[in-house]
């Protein structure tokens, strides 16, 4: 190690400019590291704000298209689907999960018509299906695991079958990407990537998802502890992750993001696999409404959240500020 000593070392000098800066610089976000999730809902030529997101809406499917547009102009070549149903659409199975002319199935096949190249990732879970919200079957008040594996192997099909490029499972049930994976191998799918949310904490910082997709406002003091993961624990991320690896997760997510860029830096470190990281609803409200208050300026703000995601080792990001971000990437004001 060599001995740095004032004044022969003034870390200061490569600070003098910003073109110094730059070309010292760690960490850079990409327009590649960006994935743009999306809310769809029924319907023609319909958009509705999400009250506790400002700036986020959703989009009926011929809306959507538009979206893909955007996204394909500013290069970002990563969307995530998330469906809102409309109510009579939801029973205590959530079995429109598996019906291939639901929602979501005909948005991906619209999309797959107009641009065949940008990549699809879908959720896998129960939630936005559910009359109670849950991501799986519930029976006495209890979330029954392989029961809803049985489920979420159907819906995996179903999004598969639709044209979906990534199945995204965030359910948090034991044992469903093996179920899913060899689900795939036997029905032809074997280039399906299974993108695991491994690490997926019971976090507060959703409520605004659950909003923008109208479920889980009815979940009861419990919530959805019982299968996602204790905000306290750190090695039990090494463990959901080395489950998911082995059995047959090609990449996986850590979720939230701000709050747990420890395990983030942790899990990139220790497995050799792309590791996502999902910057939340929460996080997104909580930097917009600061901003609108005045309180933070916005655009650093964003900036620096997305910088500490990628410097805490995380491959790729979901994040609603994706459209803006890649924006100003590409107009190269970044
Ligand atoms: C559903 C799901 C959730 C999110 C992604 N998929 C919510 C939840 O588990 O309650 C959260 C995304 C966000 O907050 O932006 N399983």
């Amino acid at each position: 190690m060599i001995k740095r000593q004032f004044p022969s070392t003034r870390l200061r000098r490569l600070r003098r400019t910003e073109s110094i800066r730059s070309v010292i610089s760690e960490t850079n976000l990409l327009i590649s590291d960006l994935i743009w999730p999306l809310f769809v809902i029924e319907g023609k030529n319909q958009k509705q704000p999400i009250k506790s997101m400002p700036g986020v809406e959703r989009y009926s499917i011929d809306k959507i298209l538009q979206k893909c547009e955007i996204a394909s102009l500013h290069g970002i070549s990563m969307i995530a689907l998330f469906p809102k149903l409309e109510e009579d659409k939801k029973d205590r199975f959530g079995s429109d999960a598996y019906n291939s002319n639901n929602l979501i199935c005909r948005c991906i096949r619209e999309i797959k018509k107009y641009f065949p190249e940008l990549i699809i990732i879908c959720d896998v879970a129960l939630d936005p299906y559910t009359d109670h919200g849950h991501d799986g079957i519930i029976e006495n008040d209890i979330i029954l695991n392989d029961k809803t594996n049985d489920s979420l192997v159907k819906q995996a099909l179903t999004l598969a079958t639709a044209g979906c490029d990534i199945v995204a499972p965030s359910d948090m049930m034991d044992g469903r990407i093996g179920k899913i994976r060899t689900a795939f191998e036997n029905n032809g799918f074997v280039d399906m990537i299974i993108l695991s949310y491994a690490a997926k904490y019971a976090s507060a910082f959703y409520g605004p998802f659950r909003d923008a997709v109208g479920a889980g406002l009815l979940l009861g003091s419990k919530g959805k502890t019982t299968y996602q993961m204790d905000p306290r624990n750190s090695l039990e991320a090494i463990s959901e992750i080395s489950l998911d690896i082995n059995e047959g997760a090609d990449i996986i997510m850590i979720k939230p993001a701000m709050p747990y860029l420890d395990i983030v830096s942790q899990i990139s470190k220790k497995f050799q696999i792309p590791c996502f990281a999902y910057q939340v609803s929460g996080e997104y409200s909580m930097l917009v409404a600061a901003s609108k208050n005045g309180w933070l300026s916005e655009d650093d703000v964003i900036k620096e959240s997305l910088i500490g995601i990628k410097r805490a080792g995380a491959t790729a990001i979901f994040t609603y500020f994706a459209p803006k971000i890649a924006k100003s990437l590409k107009d190269g004001i970044f």
